[in-house]
């Protein structure tokens, strides 16, 4: 057995071991909980915090949003802007909810987040921007800042996404993102009052090992 082990370390190519060690940097021997601030090119992504309030309640208190995504109102009102800081600083909406904000000028652009699934190797992403803000690459910016960080940070097989059917924009950053197809569902809405026709997509840690070391990736 051991002349086994050796041989076959033995008949390892540097680029096996190269390939080997940079796997076990990618994947880390332990779970974090936490959420670190996320910076990308044009991006910050940080807690939301109290002077969200007024731009959250401006931006997100658009059908347009509300009906892509499952849990939020609509109308959606001040009071709910501040129920929701407040419920992110307890951990009641998800263990890593970030505010998505410029770089340049601190401005509050919309939110994302990645929530542990309790199988504990699967995380879902999930990202909404206020209205005036799309169409500017943000979203795939941060969803790939966030995808780095749960695969660096969590010992997580794959993280899944989810769209609506009819959710053209959100489908392009997800592919963008190298996410592939896994299939369709129904899932709760909030301000629909019933269920919505979803697209399930998964992007899987060898995948995004793959992308990152081809450069596919940002
Ligand atoms: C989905 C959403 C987050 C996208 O944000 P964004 O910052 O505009 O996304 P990006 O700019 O990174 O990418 C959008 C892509 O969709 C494409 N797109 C947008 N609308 C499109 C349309 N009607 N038809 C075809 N492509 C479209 C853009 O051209 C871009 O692709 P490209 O870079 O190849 O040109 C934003 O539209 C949003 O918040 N929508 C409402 C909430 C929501 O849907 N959240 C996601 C729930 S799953």
């Amino acid at each position: 057995m051991q002349s086994e082990l050796l041989r076959e370390s033995q008949s390892r190519s540097p680029r096996e071991d190269s390939l080997e060690s940079s796997q076990e940097r990618l994947r880390p021997s332990r779970s974090r909980t936490d959420c670190p601030i996320l910076l990308s090119p044009r991006l910050v992504l940080r807690a939301p915090h109290e002077d969200d309030i007024d731009a959250l309640a401006h931006l997100a208190n658009n059908a347009n949003i509300a009906t892509m995504v499952s849990r939020m109102p609509h109308p959606y009102t001040v009071a709910d802007a501040a129920d929701f800081v407040r419920r992110t600083k307890t951990g009641a909406i998800g263990k890593c909810v970030y505010a998505i904000t410029k770089a340049d000028n601190g401005a509050f652009l919309g939110c994302c987040g990645i929530e542990p699934h309790p199988d504990g190797k699967t995380a879902e992403l999930g990202y909404w921007l206020g209205e005036p803000h799309w169409n500017k690459g943000y979203a795939t910016e941060a969803a790939q800042a966030l995808t780095d960080m749960a695969f660096r940070t969590r010992d997580i097989d794959q993280i899944d996404a989810r769209c609506r059917v009819m959710n053209v924009a959100s489908r392009r950053v997800i592919q963008k993102c190298g996410f592939q197809f896994q299939g369709s569902g129904m899932v709760g809405s909030l301000a629909l009052g019933g269920m919505m026709s979803v697209e399930w997509y998964r992007l899987d840690r060898k995948t995004w090992m793959s992308l990152r070391s081809w450069g596919g990736l940002r």
